[in-house]
């Protein structure tokens, strides 16, 4: 039934390793969603409710996936599949995330892009028009659907070169760039007058607005920025020699992740709260500050505005290729398709969910899914974020806790007794009672609380559905 793998691709240095991990985590999440999600839900409290999960699942949660990727050698179904065909499902689940993750990520990847072009061509001149202009451009139809197209269309160009090739020579030269422009724009924006109001909405933990969909959207955030719960991190561990330290490398990926979506909280929220705007509005957060921002600083604004954007776009990038590679890697492992033919395939269905997202905010706003309540974007944000990561996460925990044999764990770990991982037995632990306990607490709490009760249904259903019929996957 399982193909033999004759000669897999292998990351070409470690580096270029950490650096395509680091470059899956950065993306989107940190510097768009990350915080917006922490001004919808009233700011520190959320942070450090997030930093939690980050802390005590989403480090542990790496490390199984590393574990399970290089153990295995096969990317996330057949890491599963490996061990037993009734967990072919988990590994499927994954896939199908992926796909719903790229049905919308490359829109707003689109929209990044497009700012590039808009700082250069007046966005900046008419500062109390930026929030218009925004609010205009994603409701147009033409204009996303050519720039997710574009994004898509670079996506495919990385992802066909193949691992070593593409999307590690990318990560690698683009990452550090958007790091220090980051810090650059933190510097900038903690030294406007007013910013103060910005640190303590940060970091002083009001309680009293948390609820369980706070709890749930923060475990949803750290599954989602860490590219855990999909098994992407499972397929880019399987291209990992054995002589890795998989549990530093898993510190250091999660330490960056969270620095980025720091540095991204204190670019934006002095800021904000320096320029009397609120934290609140949602998706347009980074599209509407940051101009903001650099609209107040004359021509150096226009030219730091333009290498945000570009910035931002490859830190999208490196995320959505890694998305993508998580199903291209599915047919090329499990079902022999070469890997030029598994990406035009892929893309295209990816392509089109995303059309569907764009125009769900343009041509066809306000329509919503009949029995679901939502639109196609929101459909494919909410399933991901809110059911399909924390359940494809809670799976992994049970395989790993209690499937998989814990001295191999053991030395796959320790590289065969060569390297020390001290807190090997707090970590299987914590892998194996506290993980799933805590994820399914939030989640049915969470999942529970969702106010369309049939997109939770739908969601369930189709996970449901998977486990029966994905052994012929
Ligand atoms: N971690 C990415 C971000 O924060 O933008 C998004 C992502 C990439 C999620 C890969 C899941 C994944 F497997």
């Amino acid at each position: 039934m399982e193909k033999s793998v004759v000669k897999r691709e292998n990351w070409g240095s470690k580096i270029g390793f950490i650096m395509a991990a680091a470059g899956s985590a950065v993306g989107l999440g940190n510097i768009w969603r990350f915080p917006y999600l922490l001004g919808e839900n009233g700011g520190a409290a959320f942070l450090l409710i997030y930093l939690v999960f980050v802390v005590f699942i989403g480090i542990s949660i790496m490390i199984a996936e590393f574990a399970v990727g290089r153990k295995s050698n096969r990317a996330a179904v057949g890491a599963f599949k490996s061990q037993s065909g009734g967990w072919t499902f988990a590994g499927v689940i994954g896939v199908l995330s992926a796909f719903f993750i790229m049905g919308f990520y490359p829109v707003v990847g689109g929209w990044s892009m497009s700012y590039i072009v808009k700082s250069f061509t007046g966005l900046l001149g008419n500062p109390e028009a930026i929030g218009g202009t925004f609010g205009a451009f994603i409701t147009g139809s033409t204009q996303p659907l050519i720039w997710m197209l574009a994004f898509l269309v670079l996506n495919v160009l990385i992802v066909a070169k193949g691992i070593a090739g593409g999307i590690e020579k990318a990560a690698k030269l683009l990452m550090p760039v958007l790091f220090g422009l980051l810090v650059l724009i933190a510097f900038r924006s903690l030294t406007l007058t007013g910013a103060a109001a910005g640190l303590s909405y940060m970091f002083k933990p009001d309680f009293s607005a948390v609820t369980g969909q706070t709890w749930l959207a923060a475990l949803g955030q750290a599954f989602f920025s860490l590219s855990l719960g999909m098994g992407c991190m499972i397929t880019y561990g399987s291209y990992l020699n054995k002589k890795e330290d998989l549990v530093s490398n898993a510190v250091l990926v999660t330490g960056m992740d969270v620095g980025v979506a720091l540095l991204a909280g204190l670019a934006m929220f002095p800021a904000i709260f320096a320029m009397g705007m609120e934290p609140d509005v949602g998706p347009g957060l980074v599209f509407v500050v940051i101009p903001s921002v650099f609209a107040a600083m004359g021509s150096i604004g226009t030219l730091l505005s333009i290498i945000f954007f570009i910035a931002l776009t490859v830190a999208a990038l490196t995320s959505s290729v890694s998305l993508m590679e998580v199903a291209v890697a599915y047919f090329i492992d499990e079902k022999g398709v070469e890997r030029k033919k598994a990406v035009y395939g892929v893309s295209s269905a990816m392509g089109v969910l995303c059309v569907l997202s764009s125009l769900s905010l343009g041509a066809m706003a306000g329509f919503t899914i009949p029995g679901l309540g939502v639109g196609f974007f929101d459909l494919f944000d909410y399933i991901t974020d809110k059911i399909f990561l924390s359940i494809g996460g809670l799976l992994l925990a049970i395989f790993v806790g209690w499937f998989l044999d814990k001295e191999e764990l053991r030395q796959e770990l320790t590289n065969g007794g060569t390297i020390q991982f001290g807190l090997f037995e707090a970590w299987h632990a914590l892998i194996k009672y506290v993980i799933p306990v805590a994820i399914a607490i939030v989640a049915v709490a969470g999942i529970a609380s969702i106010e369309q009760t049939g997109l939770m249904v739908f969601g369930l259903l189709i996970i449901v559905v998977l486990a029966v019929f994905s052994k012929k996957l």
